[in-house]
């Protein structure tokens, strides 16, 4: 993503309504603009007018009557051009917050809203910008609540997505982490990687040299391990490896996924210290949401500060909860919903592939770049994004 030149103007608003005007002239003039940078045609108008450098390095924009979806891909639209996305509006759903957000917005307002509450917001980190600082090499277990509701296709397609040159392009380690029943291998048309097996053994003498001899080659950026053991041997010895052998995989990836056993992550403490983000994906229903709650209570207890994104799978629709009332349950707000895809899930199954690469344009695919999103952005664990935005949603 190109960033809006240093010498650009810092705030420009595109309103559709008085209200928005008036907002947004204050919230202007107080970061050193004037009337030039208000200008008409919200947030539509905006994304029409995009082209090049953006006018500011900040739009602040009205969304008016357009649907949620149309608004999302405007803000899409603009973020691609460098510029932050403010967006005012009079929804106050957090069905309507999260979506825009997980578009790129920096912030969405529901009206009424002040000019420094604004302001204040853009004083804050971006919120897509998905390139981890340089100290942090972020490692990403993908888990289910229950089995079979589509963790290791997320963890696939989120490695890919990490890896692709028009993804976030990261040089990055996909880790089948089942090593009784882990299929990436399989899944992925490639011969199983026995020296991961002896990597779990021994990570003290695993280094970079060993990595790129054993791991296979997915692509210019991707390598993967995924290796069976016999069903009958001792799986638990070599977990124990799992934490050494990461501690090495960060040095020399810049991100590592891993597709995790939920048995397996509740074994090992050490293995929860060495994680930065888990995605859990939960289907919609009353059993799903239970497991997700006691396994995120008994995570916490080995590690408070884990950052957990619960994601909605709707591969079992089960009670069809929605994400609101799962979020609730489980304590937490659901970073993103997995639609079930069956057609583009068999197109990629059928070329070995991901839906990232052989039906980028899915549902599915989308949802799973606009959770890289919030893997790269997600606040601390508990912190809201807005505490005060979302009080004032939900009283
Ligand atoms: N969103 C989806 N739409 C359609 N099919 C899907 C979707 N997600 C997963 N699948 C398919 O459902 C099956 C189970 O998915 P997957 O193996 O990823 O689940 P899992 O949670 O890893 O299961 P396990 O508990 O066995 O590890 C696979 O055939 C997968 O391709
Ligand atoms: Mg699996």
């Amino acid at each position: 993503m190109t960033r809006p030149p240093s010498d650009t103007m810092p705030l420009a608003a595109y309103v559709c309504t008085d209200e928005g005007a008036d907002v947004a002239r204050r919230a202007v003039e107080r970061s050193g603009g004037d009337d030039s940078a208000l200008r008409g045609g919200g947030l539509s108008g905006a994304a029409r007018l995009c082209s090049g450098a953006p006018i500011a390095q900040t739009l602040l924009t009205e969304m008016g009557n357009i649907p949620v979806d149309m608004a999302c891909d405007c803000v899409t639209e603009l973020r691609a051009t460098g510029a932050e996305v403010i967006v005012l509006g009079r929804a106050d759903d957090i069905g309507t917050y999260r979506a825009l957000r997980q578009a790129g917005a920096l912030e969405y307002f529901a009206f009424p809203v002040t000019a420094d509450e604004i302001l204040a917001i853009q004083r804050r980190p971006p919120a897509n910008d998905v390139t981890p600082p340089a100290s942090r090499r972020p490692c990403i277990a993908v888990t289910g609540s229950n089995g079979g509701v589509g963790a290791s296709l997320l963890a696939r397609n989120l490695a890919v997505h990490a890896a692709n040159p028009r993804g976030a392009n990261m040089r990055t380690a996909l880790i089948d982490a089942d090593l009784r029943f882990g299929a990436q291998a399989l899944d992925l048309d490639h011969d199983h990687t026995p020296g991961f097996i002896d990597a779990l053994r021994s990570p003290d003498r695993v280094d970079g040299t060993f990595l790129s001899a054993t791991m296979a080659t997915l692509g210019p950026q991707l390598s993967l391990y995924s290796h069976h053991i016999r069903l009958t041997q001792d799986v638990a010895i070599l977990e124990e490896g799992l934490p050494g052998l990461i501690s090495v995989l960060q040095s020399e990836f810049a991100t590592t996924v891993l597709d995790m056993p939920r048995g397996t992550l509740l074994r090992d403490g050490a293995l929860l210290q060495a994680l930065d983000t888990l995605v859990m994906v939960v289907p919609g229903g009353y059993g799903g949401v239970n497991a997700a709650a006691r396994m995120i209570q008994t995570l916490r207890e080995d590690a408070p500060d884990l950052r957990i994104l619960p994601v909605l799978s709707d591969l079992r629709r089960d009670a069809g909860l929605t994400a609101r009332d799962m979020g609730r349950s489980i304590g937490l707000d659901i970073a993103a919903t997995l639609p079930r895809c069956d057609k583009a899930v068999l197109q990629a199954h059928r070329v070995a592939g991901t839906l990232i690469d052989a039906a980028p344009r899915s549902p599915y695919a989308r949802a799973v770049r606009d959770l890289w999103s919030m893997i790269g952005t997600a606040p601390a664990q508990d912190t809201p994004a807005r505490a005060s935005l979302l009080k004032r949603m939900f009283g």
